[in-house]
């Protein structure tokens, strides 16, 4: 089954308003003429709205990059899922790694804001990943498996709804190291095959499994080779439209 690729940008703690409000602007009249890949960009949350006036109404969505698993309540420094549709969210990025390490975020926090995320109508990106030590030790899919299995513990996905998985090697994040094509797909098919034991065949063929750790142009169009790779959360090479251009205008091998 062709999966759409999905291509993501997290700005992660990066861009004042005027900043973010600049780039989304190039990004989108670099790829407005791409229509076959669906791409997203998170930014910070003061710059959402401002960032939504620019790109509503063209090929680049909204996301953002948490939620709280409340509706709303006396949570100081949080942001909920309505806040961020009402600023023009499809997606929202739930358990990033950076979250994992320095805000505690754990599987179960995950699973409830995955919870959140779907009953609110966005799309969540789910982001999973094994560390350093633990890859040397050969835990990762047994931290995979972890992950995904209390992460989406008695999620109900209805039907129409979707929901992505971005696998990111923590060693990957933000260190020039990435996976190589024939690792990410490992684990990739590892992850497709624990989808399909929670949620059955037919789900686990059309949900976007999407890789993220120093996706560059240059490394893009190989990982995208790759079968079960449909996507990249890109993070450092997002902060530039042209180079994000790159990697969404990445060149299908053949
Ligand atoms: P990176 O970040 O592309 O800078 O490695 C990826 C991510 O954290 O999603």
């Amino acid at each position: 089954m062709r999966r759409k690729p999905f291509i993501s940008g997290n700005w992660k703690m990066f861009k004042t308003v005027d900043e973010a409000v600049e780039t989304a602007k190039s990004l989108v009249s670099v790829v407005s003429g791409q229509n076959a890949r669906d791409i997203m960009i998170a930014p910070p949350y003061t710059d959402l709205f401002p960032v939504y006036q620019e790109i509503k109404n063209t090929n680049v969505a909204l996301g953002g990059q948490n939620l709280h698993f409340e509706k709303q309540g006396a949570f100081t420094g949080e942001i909920s899922a309505d806040m961020l549709l009402s600023c023009g969210c499809k997606y929202v990025i739930i358990g990033h790694s950076e979250r994992r390490q320095f805000f505690g975020e754990t599987d179960e926090t995950v699973n409830r804001r995955i919870s959140m995320a779907l009953e609110s109508g966005l799309i969540p990106v789910v982001c999973i990943g094994e560390n350093e030590s633990e890859r040397e030790e050969g835990k990762t899919n047994s931290i995979l498996d972890k992950q995904m299995k209390n992460g989406l513990k008695d999620i109900v996905v209805k039907n129409g709804q979707e929901l992505i998985i971005a696998y990111e090697p923590v060693w990957a994040i933000g260190t020039g190291k990435t996976a190589t094509p024939e690792i990410a797909e490992e684990s990739h098919a590892f992850i497709r095959e624990t989808i399909q034991g929670v949620f059955g065949e037919e789900f686990a063929q059309s949900t976007r499994i999407i890789y993220g750790g120093s996706v560059k142009p240059g490394n893009t169009a190989e990982l995208m080779a790759m079968p079960d790779i449909d996507g990249a959360l890109v993070g450092g090479a997002s902060l530039e439209a042209q180079s994000f251009a790159e990697i969404v205008n990445y060149t299908e091998k053949s």
